[in-house]
């Protein structure tokens, strides 16, 4: 998902507000108002965080309406390595994602810090260690070839994708994506998050950032919100009633909190939700990406075809390098702190920026190119810079998950031919809290083998 990160929409919660004072120095960075910057944060990402870091290099402070706080972002591994140690008690991530809280829940992993951070983390992962999640390669990749099955001419790669990383998290959490119930979810989902993913209604919500009624964004958001709750909350008591099996859920209903007491249903709702939202957007952001990229690299598509597993592997982080779905992993200060030499004071949002530390052409050579041979044959090449899934305590808690979701999907898609249906590449834009291909990576399949 969506993530520890401030990428999405903007903050609402309560803040520690006058931490940082007027008049205090902060790195350079753009002096255009907060509301051109955020347009610009928005509509096109990767270029506006171009353009920063060649203007004003590293670090850069930013102003948007994403966060109340101005935020000073940092792309050299050095101060990344440091942002990523900070201390949870001095730069806490859960505010950075307060915002979602009305959707996440006060139990999110999201939203929580210090040892109930932890102690989620630790919940959380016990149903994606990695012997548990051997035996779903092969249901993954039986999604993904129905799916990929059913591809022919011109396909939006990007809403295609959203519909089977959709399937695969229902999948994996309840077991199967086709009961009634689950079928209902999945409705409820994607009309919740289609509601806030278009850049019109992003906007309008981050700029008028309260809730004025039903008729108005967040007023909207909020109402679907409550209907997907309700069905959420039913599909949790059923099962609680009869578990099924072995499935996610399952083992989340059957967990204890560290005084022993069962986790309650609103807590497993807050679990499935984190999982739910960010098993599937950015994994979907990251294939359609993956698709648009190969779409204008056939060498790489004929050499994907021998199937050498080295190679599938460095396509995929060669993909996750050169699009990441997520661009920041911000922390916000509650005391000021050193970084990499610069005094950064409380009351800023201080960001490991993905974006620019795996495109940035002094720690890449071609930075810009798609080119996954580089993480076979460059003996010089530096992974540490390689971050499409943040650090620290809040590193990305799906990533092994994500990776063989990847992996099994763009296996699937080597019998694919792909071609781009417009030569120039897509550029990239905001959708919710990831970044995507402005046409959502529109491509012309082939069926390699069917001779079609
Ligand atoms: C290509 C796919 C994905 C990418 C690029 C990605 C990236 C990220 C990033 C950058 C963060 C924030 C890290 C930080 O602040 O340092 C994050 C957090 C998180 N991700 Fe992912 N993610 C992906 C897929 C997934 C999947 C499939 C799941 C669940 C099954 C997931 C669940 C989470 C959760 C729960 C967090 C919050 C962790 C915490 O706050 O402790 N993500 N992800």
């Amino acid at each position: 998902m969506a993530h520890g990160t401030a990428d999405g929409i903007p903050a609402t919660g309560p803040r520690p507000s006058g931490l940082l004072r007027r008049g205090t120095e902060l790195p350079p960075g753009p002096r255009a108002p907060a509301l051109w910057q955020t347009l610009a944060w928005m509509a096109r990402p990767g270029a506006f965080l171009q353009r920063t870091h060649r203007r004003f290099g590293d670090p850069v402070t930013i102003r948007t309406y994403w966060t109340p706080e101005p935020m000073v972002l940092f792309s050299h591994p050095d101060a990344v390595r440091e942002i990523f140690r900070l201390d949870p008690r001095v730069a806490p991530a859960g505010q950075s994602w307060e915002f979602l809280r009305p959707f996440a829940g006060a139990d999110s992993i999201l939203v929580l810090d210090g040892d109930p951070h932890l102690r989620e983390r630790r919940l959380m992962g016990a149903p994606f260690h990695g012997a548990a999640m051997r035996p779903l390669a092969p249901m993954i990749a039986e999604l993904a070839e129905r799916e990929l099955g059913r591809w022919h001419g011109r396909v939006n790669t990007l809403e295609r994708s959203r519909h089977l990383t959709l399937e695969i998290i229902l999948c994996v959490v309840f077991g199967a994506a086709d009961g009634d119930d689950v079928v209902h979810l999945r409705r409820a989902i994607d009309e919740t998050l289609d509601d806030v993913r278009s850049l019109p209604r992003m906007l309008a919500m981050a700029v008028v950032q309260k809730d004025l009624g039903p008729r108005s964004p967040w007023g909207r958001f909020r109402l679907a919100v409550e209907r997907f709750d309700a069905m959420l909350l039913g599909l949790i008591a059923d099962r609680r009633a009869g578990p099924r099996g072995e499935a996610v859920i399952d083992v989340l209903l059957q967990q204890r909190d560290h005084d022993g007491v069962p986790t309650t249903d609103r807590h497993v709702r807050d679990q499935l939700v984190a999982l739910l939202m960010g098993g599937h957007d950015s994994s979907a952001a990251t294939l359609a990406w993956a698709f648009e990229r190969l779409a204008r690299h056939p060498h790489v598509q004929d050499r994907m075809r021998g199937g050498d597993p080295a190679y599938l592997d460095a396509v995929v982080k060669e993909v996750l390098r050169v699009r990441p779905a997520l661009t920041i992993a911000p922390r916000l200060l509650v005391e000021p702190v050193t970084i990499a030499g610069h005094r950064v004071p409380a009351g800023t949002q201080v960001a490991a920026c993905l974006w620019l530390s795996m495109r940035r052409e002094d720690l890449w050579p071609q930075a810009g190119a798609f080119r996954p041979e580089r993480w076979l044959e460059d003996p010089d090449l530096d992974p540490r810079p390689w971050i499409p899934y943040g650090g620290g305590v809040r590193r990305c808690a799906g990533a092994p998950f994500a990776e063989l979701e990847l992996r099994e999907v763009l296996r699937a898609a080597a019998e694919l031919r792909l071609r781009p249906v417009r030569p120039a590449s897509e550029r990239a834009r905001r959708s919710l809290l990831v970044v995507v291909p402005d046409r959502g990576g529109e491509v012309l399949v082939e069926r390699h083998r069917g001779g079609t």
